[in-house]
């Protein structure tokens, strides 16, 4: 069902059961972070490896706190700068966090969610959430409660509406070990971003050995055959004996045999982002057998889309 009570999701949500709730995001499938058998119901649910670990969304910096060892200097200069919003930081778990949450991975992924309705069901309950995209396993992301209903309505009582997405593309992860920056995951907020507040170079390790589909080569998938390229029209008549989709950045001409989306209409690299799940949604609902989508610009935000287009092309 969907719905926009806050206070049934919280109600839920303390019976222990899995409710889908909005981020800045992508819609998150959450659970009472300290249960475990409330959590393993989000494993069930949306048909997870256990080997995969889930993140943990609380209400303030103070929230988080509780639910690490320690918070490096350097990780709460981050937080102070960009909480609420869409950076996720890895620190040791406390022992109050249960291991099924970090599939027994002796560190932890903490958030604190920048959506209003978010914040005030994590105010209205006394435990944080814990909430990997609100999917089945290797698909696409949602970006709007319709795509979490359409994708797990039959598998959870309640999700909560908090309208579309406003990043679309998950949040960066980095993670603060030894008062070190590294970013695992690029995302919602760009490397460039990071180190301006830092005023110095991190490294990037997208590639750091963590068993998780968001880390492997082939997810965010759509069921169609998806093709990133480095030139559209080229591809497009490649295949110009097959009927194509094209996901476009800027007004390009393709051929009227394909069928468009726009992720922007002037490169717009946060609106490309907030409407990529979309399209890629779209595009594979519609009648075509392929889709075709060109690379973004290497550089801030670009790297995260272009991130997730190879994950998805195959
Ligand atoms: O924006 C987002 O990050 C969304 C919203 C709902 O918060 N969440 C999300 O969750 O995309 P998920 O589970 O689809 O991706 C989270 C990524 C996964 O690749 C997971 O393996 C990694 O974070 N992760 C979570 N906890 C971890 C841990 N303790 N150690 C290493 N990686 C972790
Ligand atoms: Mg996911």
């Amino acid at each position: 069902m969907i719905g926009t009570d806050v206070s049934v999701a919280a109600s839920l949500l303390k019976e222990g059961e899995v409710v889908a709730i909005p981020t800045e995001t992508v819609y998150g499938l959450a659970a009472n972070a300290l249960d475990t058998k409330a959590v393993s119901k989000i494993y069930a649910a949306k048909k997870r490896p256990s080997f995969n670990p889930l993140i943990v969304h609380v209400s303030d910096l103070a929230s988080a706190q509780r639910y690490v060892k320690n918070f490096p200097p350097i990780a709460l200069k981050l937080a102070e700068a960009f909480w609420p919003g869409p950076l996720s930081i890895l620190l040791s778990k406390h022992s109050s966090i249960p291991d099924l949450v970090t599939a027994g991975l002796p560190n932890v992924v903490v958030r604190v969610p920048k959506h209003p309705i978010t914040l005030e069901l994590l105010k209205k309950i006394d435990f944080p959430l814990a909430a990997p995209s609100a999917n089945i396993s290797n698909t696409v992301s949602p970006t709007s409660a319709q795509r979490v209903n359409q994708n797990l309505g039959e598998r959870i009582k309640y999700v909560l509406d908090g309208g579309a997405s406003e990043v679309g593309v998950e949040r960066a992860i980095i993670s603060a070990q030894n008062n070190k920056i590294v970013l695992l995951r690029e995302g919602g907020i760009s490397q460039e971003q990071i180190e301006s507040i830092l005023g110095s170079k991190i490294t990037l390790n997208t590639n750091a050995k963590i068993s998780s589909p968001g880390q492997l080569k082939k997810h965010y998938a759509t069921n169609k055959k998806l093709i990133v390229t480095d030139n559209l029209q080229k591809t497009l008549s490649n295949y110009n004996d097959k009927r194509c989709s094209a996901l476009l950045y800027e007004t390009k001409e393709v051929p009227e045999s394909v069928t468009s989306y726009h992720l922007s209409k002037t490169y717009n690299l946060p609106e490309i982002a907030n409407n990529l799940f979309e399209c890629m949604h779209l595009a594979d609902e519609d009648k075509s057998e392929i889709i075709v989508v060109e690379k973004c610009k290497e550089e801030g935000i670009g790297r995260a889309i272009n991130d997730r287009l190879r994950r998805a092309s195959w």
